[in-house]
């Protein structure tokens, strides 16, 4: 379908309305026949809250983190939404204002109002994981928040018994005694750790490196010094080695300080420069950290990555040849500049040569727009060759994202299914039995309509099998999870 600039604003900007309501355990008519053996819960997080005070925030980022929980049992399905109550969250609720910069937006009143306003909010919107009895809100800048997995209540921060927290911090001083934590943490499905990061910034600028056990606990956190700024979002894990794709950064703290620019008006990332790749070990031991050279460019997310029998990390990365300006919205759908499409990639990364180098996944796959990947969770460093995500047709050139796609990246087979002017969510996988792959479920705003369906669609062939509409319009969010009913606490559900 072919779609306008102007046809992808006004469908952003109606998927981009604040949500109002909260809703509790509202049972959804389901059209089609939802598979019974689907049993379990599907969290997702996005931005909810679009303004404050009567300031809309400058970037789709900015909005306050907001879960749904949709409930799947015997064929039927329950829905709760809840926003996660922030530190920051109730102090604006409170204040019916806005108190606090984000990522992309700067308090109102110029200058004066952010002089030296570094305490910027927590918007808790990326992801929703559960780990280890634990139900978290995730926000790369910032610790996570704790949930409750059947009513979505807000229970605390999340600090690991206090392993989250910053090396001699002094609270009284510092704005954020707790380290941040990626949205992006690698669950090890045969060891049941989850293993994540937070990036620091500072002098020198570091990553920090958490394993969490499959009981919950948190190890003394691992630290690596970076030799320039970077800006990370998602990592890869094999059996080997943690990989972080660091595009060359710049961050212009005296105008970010200073209140001049917002935070991501303070970030230059250069896509025509290349990106550095670095291997650390994944367990401290006589392997030393590898840093070279990658292709230029700019990575939110890894699709998969496996140690080959060559020694070698190959790695499946969705690669931008610009930064995607989300914070001009207008420019960035209006004339998309080259580069500004989402493309899989496969990359070989050899720590023995110091080489990375591109491996071809055919001429379809590689003109594929392609974003927020999944796979089937299993054996870490095992390849997984099917992928699903998110895209648009071919010929689109802003990432406007309508399509789901299923990849074989074994036999460059595509399989797409294209919902028109609809902007889909991320596809969570609920894994099927014997062989059997499953089911994919996607939040589709349908654009014209004020109305999102949650669409369970076959994960083999993409065929649409039961959709259900949710009683309000949920904005278009990033990133959830799949909870099966077996890993759930008795009282969850219901
Ligand atoms: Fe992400």
């Amino acid at each position: 379908m072919h779609l306008s600039g102007d046809d992808m604003l006004r469908g952003l900007a109606e998927a981009t309305t604040t949500i109002a309501e909260e809703l509790t355990d509202v049972p959804l008519a389901v059209h089609g026949e939802l598979p019974a053996t689907i049993d379990g819960v599907y969290f997702r997080n996005g931005p909810g809250r679009f303004e404050r005070g009567g300031q809309r925030y400058q970037h789709p980022f900015d909005g306050d983190g907001h879960v749904t929980r949709l409930d799947l049992a015997g064929g039927q399905v329950r829905y709760t939404n809840r926003f996660v109550r922030t530190a920051e969250y109730l102090a604006e609720e409170r204040a019916g204002r806005m108190l606090y910069r984000s990522f992309g937006t700067n308090l109102p009143g110029g200058l004066f109002a952010n002089l030296f306003r570094l305490n910027f909010k927590n918007a808790a919107n990326t992801s929703v994981r559960w780990h280890a009895g634990r139900l978290l809100a995730l926000w790369e800048g910032g610790a996570p928040y704790r949930l409750d997995p059947a009513t979505l209540a807000t229970l605390s921060k999340e600090d690991f018994d206090g392993a989250l927290r910053r090396p001699r911090a002094r609270p009284s001083r510092r704005p954020a005694p707790l380290l941040p934590f990626t949205a992006h943490p690698y669950l090890d499905a045969e060891s049941g750790e989850l293993l994540s990061f937070g990036l620091v910034s500072g002098a020198p600028n570091r990553l920090m490196l958490y394993r969490i056990g499959a009981d919950g606990v948190m190890d003394p956190p691992r630290q690596h010094a970076l030799n320039r700024f970077s800006f990370v979002h998602d990592f890869a894990v094999t059996g080997r080695w943690l990989c972080f794709l660091l595009p060359h950064a710049d961050f212009d703290l005296r105008k970010s300080v200073l209140g001049l620019s917002t935070a991501v008006g303070s970030l230059c990332i250069a896509t025509d420069r290349p990106m550095q790749v670095l291997l650390l070990p994944r367990t401290p031991g006589d392997d030393r950290p590898v840093l070279l050279q990658g292709p230029p460019g700019f990575v939110f997310h890894v699709a998969g990555a496996y140690d080959d029998d060559a020694g070698r990390l190959v790695l499946d990365v969705i690669r931008y040849g610009a930064y995607p300006q989300f914070d001009a919205l207008e420019d960035l759908f209006r004339n998309p500049p080259d580069g500004a499409m989402p493309r899989l990639e496969r990359l070989a990364v050899d720590p023995a040569r110091r080489r990375c180098e591109r491996l071809s996944l055919g001429p379809e796959l590689e003109q594929l727009a392609f974003e927020l990947p999944v796979t089937r969770p299993g054996v870490c460093g095992e390849p997984r060759p099917i992928l699903y995500g998110i895209g648009a047709p071919p010929g689109r050139r802003a990432p406007y994202l309508t399509s789901i796609h299923r990849v074989d990246t074994a036999t460059g087979r595509l399989v797409s299914r294209d919902f028109d002017a609809d902007l889909v969510g991320e596809p969570m996988l609920v894994p099927g039995a014997d062989g059997d792959e499953g089911w994919l479920l996607s939040l589709v705003h349908r654009v014209g309509q004020g109305r999102t369906d949650l669409v369970v669609l076959r994960a083999a062939d993409l065929s649409v099998q039961a959709t259900a509409a949710l009683p309000h319009r949920v904005p278009v969010g990033f990133h959830g999870c799949w909870v099966g009913r077996e890993a759930l606490p008795d009282s969850s559900g219901d």
